[in-house]
């Protein structure tokens, strides 16, 4: 059994991976940012730390085997730096398949940056390391979830915009598999990891709309009206980004990735069962 460090645990993305680490019988910690982990398991120990400032991880990382890594502000050169006394660390870093979409190549996008540095770091800092690569996932629909509740309506730029979107349990699945085998059993594997099938923001509400028994109306905003709500949350290099790259992705096929399946040996879930696993959460 391994002592892990999760980080982004209060996220989207990682939230479901303490649970499945302590069932398995690990011993787990979780960096505590700006969300107290009040809702975690008693069994996990949580430690204050921010993945920006080197100064602030020794205490999480004291003792720990193997981090589960996620890439926050630009890059992972705080945490490189804080592991640097920690040669017996092993990582498994949550990128993004952001760095090898070519709907990328040519634009300044944070994201893309951010995933692309991260690799770059861990890589120079030459820990035993992972790396999964995941698409958007399906808990990203939960941005929609306060229009849902107050006026069963949904705002989208392009309704035709597809992906196969990944099911964040399913990613937590992979992650508890590789964690559970030691990072060094899947030492220097990338993993690109997709939903089972390709959904638009049109089937995204049609499903929902289906699981939550109601009628949802779909409106379709202008391109004036998209970059305003975004400037509300994102730096202005995503906002200034962001229409030419929705654009490239419009005019991509989007691909499907069999790793979640042939590493669970399960088929990965779909748009709809992570929609019914989730109906309570948007009311
Ligand atoms: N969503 C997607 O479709 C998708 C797809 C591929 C890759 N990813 C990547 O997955 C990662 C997590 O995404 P997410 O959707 O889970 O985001 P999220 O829901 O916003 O969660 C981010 C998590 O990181 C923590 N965090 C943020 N800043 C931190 C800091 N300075 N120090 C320590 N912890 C910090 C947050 O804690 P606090 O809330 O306490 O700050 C939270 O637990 C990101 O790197 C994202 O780019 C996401």
């Amino acid at each position: 059994m391994s002592r892990i460090l999760v980080t982004g645990a209060t996220g989207n993305a990682a939230r479901h991976l303490p649970g499945k680490l302590l069932a398995a019988g690990h011993s787990v910690r979780v960096l505590v940012h700006r969300t107290p982990g009040t809702e975690l398991d008693r069994r996990i120990e949580t430690v204050a730390g921010d993945l920006t400032d080197a100064g602030s991880l020794p205490a999480a990382l004291d003792g720990i085997d193997q981090v589960f890594l996620v890439t926050v502000g630009d890059g992972a050169a705080a945490f490189a730096k804080a592991a640097a006394a920690h040669p017996e660390l092993r990582v498994l870093l949550l990128s993004s398949k952001a760095v090898v979409n070519t709907e990328f190549a040519g634009f300044d996008n944070p994201i893309y940056r951010k995933h692309l540095l991260a690799e770059q770091q861990l890589a120079e800092l030459g820990v035993p390391l992972a790396t999964l690569r995941p698409g958007g996932l399906a808990s990203n629909a939960l941005r929609w979830a306060p229009g849902i509740r107050e006026h069963s309506r949904v705002q989208a730029l392009f309704p035709e915009l597809a992906a196969p979107l990944l099911d964040p349990d399913d990613l937590a699945a992979v992650a508890a598999l590789i964690l559970n085998a030691g990072v060094d059993a899947h030492r220097g594997a990338t993993y690109t990891l997709t939903g089972p099938e390709v959904v638009t923001v049109a089937d995204q509400v049609e499903i929902l709309s289906a699981v939550l028994g109601r009628p949802l109306e779909l409106v379709r905003l202008t391109e004036e009206e998209a970059l305003t709500a975004l400037a509300r949350t994102q730096p202005p290099e995503f906002v200034r980004d962001y229409i030419p790259v929705q654009r490239r992705y419009l005019a991509t096929t989007p691909a499907v990735h069999g790793t979640v399946a042939e590493l669970l040996g399960r088929p990965a879930r779909t748009f709809r069962e992570w929609a019914y696993a989730n109906a309570f959460r948007f009311g």
